[in-house]
């Protein structure tokens, strides 16, 4: 299988503070084979960079790791970086659904001028004699709600919220630079990840601060919704894998195997921090809220990789780490968290209900 970087590559890692960026650059550091790493981050509310403490603390990855503060849109910045590197992964964006419906133009701005942005200094530097692969990071929910069966990578796209509908938007330039320009790219449609460092707005995140501090946990709808879960190790790692062993202007599916409705993922994870169904209300529904999410995983698995974490282990440790960690916790839930929390769930909360504590979970997946 041949690789498609040459040895010791430098890699521009957008988005590298935040929840998935900041496990690849600490994968691939580690595994100290000479890769060079540029993190570019705009340090939005979801970005941290004490998520990379650990690289920057250890000498050896500190001296093939650098940090810039900046913005994917930002032409100036982008221009200078591009030329000094041999790919782009792509893995900044705004990433939270019910975000992109309360305010969904940052969304458009980072998902279509950010990725143009960058796309065209890579035209720019490999039309000069400098060839970059263009990895860009995107997701199952660009399949939009399927009812049954998986979606595989020639499906239609068909995103159905603002925050899906940005992430296509992207696939949809890397794809056109990808015929038009003969830019080298490829795409990963990752399923709903969950893991340590995970900024507190999501399901697992959210959910676990809640359930370790006592506080309801807003079930939207039934809680019959299915996700497929996927370790942020084996995304990252995915990630990783693709960009080496991709195809050109090839997608591929980075798929879990966890199908579950949420109601077992909350039971799951109120066993692991130790708490009971009297914490969980069940709130008004999201607008446009997509039912199910099932992707088909053989493509990437023909190439070799298939993920390894199982999901128990997983979400135990998951739950473990957040409860080592209330500084990040605080950290993470400082600035504008109450209005933002206010905002999504004060009314929502004030209508919603306690689940009976003897409701048993829902059954198997949709
Ligand atoms: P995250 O919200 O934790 O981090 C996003 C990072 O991007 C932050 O560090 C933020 O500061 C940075 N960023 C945002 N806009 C930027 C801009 N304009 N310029 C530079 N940096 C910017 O996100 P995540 O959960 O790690 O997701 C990473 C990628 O993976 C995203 O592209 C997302 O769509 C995709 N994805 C996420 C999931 C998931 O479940 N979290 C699943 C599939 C795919
Ligand atoms: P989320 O983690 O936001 O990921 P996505 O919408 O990208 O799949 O949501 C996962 C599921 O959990 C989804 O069906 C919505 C549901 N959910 C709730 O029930 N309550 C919440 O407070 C959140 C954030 C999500």
């Amino acid at each position: 299988m041949s690789d498609r970087l040459p040895d010791a590559p430098h890699l521009l890692v957008t988005g590298g503070a935040g929840f998935i960026g900041s496990e690849l650059v600490r994968q691939v550091l580690a595994r100290r084979d000479g890769t060079r790493i540029t993190v570019l981050d705009k340090l939005t509310y979801a970005g941290n960079r004490a998520n990379l403490a650990e690289v920057e603390a250890d000498p050896e990855q500190a001296a093939r790791f650098d940090f810039v503060h900046g913005d994917i849109a930002d032409p100036d910045v982008v221009g200078l970086l591009i030329p000094n590197v041999d790919a782009v992964v792509n893995v900044a964006a705004e990433t939270h659904v019910d975000r992109s419906i309360l305010d969904p133009e940052a969304f458009l701005r980072t998902g279509v001028i950010g990725v143009h942005t960058l796309l065209e200094a890579a035209r720019r530097a490999s039309a000069d004699g400098r060839p970059v692969r263009f990895l860009q990071v995107s997701t199952d929910e660009v399949y939009g709600d399927i009812e049954r069966g998986r979606s595989r990578e020639t499906d239609a796209l068909a995103p159905r919220s603002p925050y899906a509908a940005a992430k296509a938007a992207s696939e949809h330039l890397v794809h056109a630079y990808h015929v038009t320009f003969g830019l080298d790219t490829v795409i990963t449609r990752g399923s709903n990840t969950y893991g340590p460092h995970q900024y507190p707005e999501k399901l697992i995140p959210l959910f676990t601060t809640n359930a370790l501090a006592g506080e309801p946990l807003p079930m939207y709808g039934d809680g019959m919704q299915v996700r497929d879960w996927l370790h942020v190790r084996d995304h990252a790692a995915g990630i990783d894998f693709v960009l080496r062993h991709g195809e050109p202007g090839e997608a591929y599916n980075v798929a879990g195997g966890n199908e579950l409705p949420n109601r077992d993922v909350i039971a799951r994870l109120l066993e692991a921090a130790g708490r009971d169904w009297t914490l969980v209300r069940t709130v008004p529904d999201r607008p446009g809220h997509d039912r199910r999410y099932a992707m088909d995983g053989s493509k990437l698995a023909a190439l070799g990789w298939r993920p390894r974490v199982a999901f128990d282990e997983g979400l135990a440790a998951t739950v473990a780490w957040y409860r080592d960690h209330p500084d990040w916790v605080a950290s993470a839930r400082s600035g504008d968290w109450d209005a933002y929390y206010a905002r999504q769930y004060g009314a929502r909360l004030a209508a919603g209900q306690a689940v009976a504590m003897a409701e048993p979970p829902g059954e198997g997946a949709g």
